[in-house]
């Protein structure tokens, strides 16, 4: 059954280890000054400098400016060994916070509405950690601290820049506070967890006249409307009824007056799906249906088309990792939940085209604390109680990961 409830189940906080404990003021200190500080796509030189100068303190070998603001920290274990990857993200979002929160943002209009400010300090915490206890594994550990996660995509330029090699990378994990899942619980599965994402942009064009006398005129809105109708028709005739699809029109801008036909629509959408077997499918199907509308009605179009994201599908072995460590630390079975998959989008989906990995959601919510707004929403806010548990999760799966060969 799908978890509806966004009420915390019991969080044993004996199940996280002493030093990671410790760690929790310090997690909750460095979120809240990053979500005081936050920075949009490719932008992030506060956030950058902050994670760097943390690194710095604590004798972390590390590379800044990877694809302009990416950092990445890598922490040798007692004996060379597999070669484990985490990511998290560090931007936020054109959002203006509405959180009466003295840690709230100060940068008007920017906020950190996604929960990224808590990812790079639970990145930031692993490093700690793991840094104080190399002896406790056998490998590498590089941590990813990427840029532009919410776009243009941070992750594709800093593949680009190398930052899988050298040493190269085994397998790559990363996590994503979660408020459409309740404190205490992890959503872990193998196979696909979020959609793909293209979009598009379309402009009809017709020929513009007078409200009154359509027939010689071709109307925009009319060819505009039936192209957003038969659309449609892709997910609900074209696609196996078993796949999951969706087709959405979120823009359509045209006219300006009552009596005026209008000579041209603007329209925007977004497709998204899980099966990498519908690549250039979409694009394709929405071409002919907006190409034979409009010349059903004598309009032309142009049609901008663009794969921003593929679907982020996890590799089960490392599904099975993340789900065999979170079992430790959260309450069995209730706090493991398989049913988690999004037709959200995140760009993780490269790192996990390139590596074996798994992209798992950790439980934020948690109603009784009015701690349960959706991600991107302005009043959108965490339960911090989840920082540690995930310094935790990327503990364990380090030691489990790299272990002497
Ligand atoms: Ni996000």
């Amino acid at each position: 059954m799908v978890s509806t409830s966004l009420t915390p189940l019991p969080v044993d906080t004996s199940r996280i280890r002493k030093d990671i404990q410790e760690l929790q003021p310090y997690l909750v200190e460095w979120r809240r000054h990053l979500h005081q500080k936050p920075e949009l796509g490719f932008r992030e030189q506060l956030t950058s400098e902050f994670v760097s100068q943390k690194l710095q303190e604590w004798g972390i070998e590390h590379q800044t400016g990877i694809a302009q603001t990416g950092i990445v920290a890598i922490i040798s274990g007692r004996q060379p060994g597999p070669v484990l990857a985490i990511r998290a993200d560090m931007d936020a979002l054109p959002i203006q916070e509405e959180n009466e929160v003295p840690y709230r943002s100060q940068h008007d209009g920017v906020m950190h509405a996604c929960g990224h400010d808590g990812h790079t300090a639970i990145a930031l915490g692993t490093a700690r950690y793991l840094s104080q206890h190399r002896d406790s594994f056998a490998g590498t550990v590089k941590l990813i601290f990427q840029p532009a996660e919410e776009g243009p995509g941070g992750a594709k330029p800093m593949i680009e820049a190398g930052v899988l090699n050298n040493p190269d990378v085994d397998a790559i994990i990363g996590l994503h506070l979660w408020n459409f899942l309740p404190l205490g619980t992890v959503g872990v599965r193998s196979g696909p967890l979020m959609a793909s994402v293209e979009l598009f942009n379309c402009t009809i064009l017709g020929k513009g006249g007078h409200g009154a006398i359509p027939q010689h005129s071709v109307d925009s809105i009319v060819v505009g409307a039936q192209v957003v109708n038969a659309l449609q028709a892709i997910v609900a005739r074209n696609v196996d009824p078993i796949e999951s699809a969706v087709v959405t029109v979120g823009k359509f801008h045209a006219g300006t007056a009552h009596n005026v036909i209008a000579a041209s629509a603007q329209l925007s959408g977004t497709v998204r799906y899980f099966n990498p077997g519908f690549e250039g499918f979409f694009q394709e199907r929405i071409e002919q249906i907006i190409s034979g509308v409009c010349q059903a009605h004598g309009a032309h179009y142009e049609l901008e088309y663009c794969s921003l994201y593929p679907p982020v599908i996890n590799n089960e072995k490392m599904a099975e990792l993340i789900r065999s460590v979170t079992a430790t630390v959260v309450e069995t079975p209730a706090g493991i939940v398989p049913q988690c998959q999004t037709m959200g989008g995140e760009d993780m989906a490269f790192f996990l085209q390139e590596v074996p990995g798994c992209y798992f959601f950790l439980g934020s919510a948690n109603l009784s604390r009015g701690l349960a707004y959706p991600h991107h929403h302005p009043r959108f806010d965490f339960d911090e109680t989840a920082l540690s548990m995930g310094v935790e999760i990327f503990a364990r799966c380090v030691e489990k990961f790299c272990h002497p060969g």
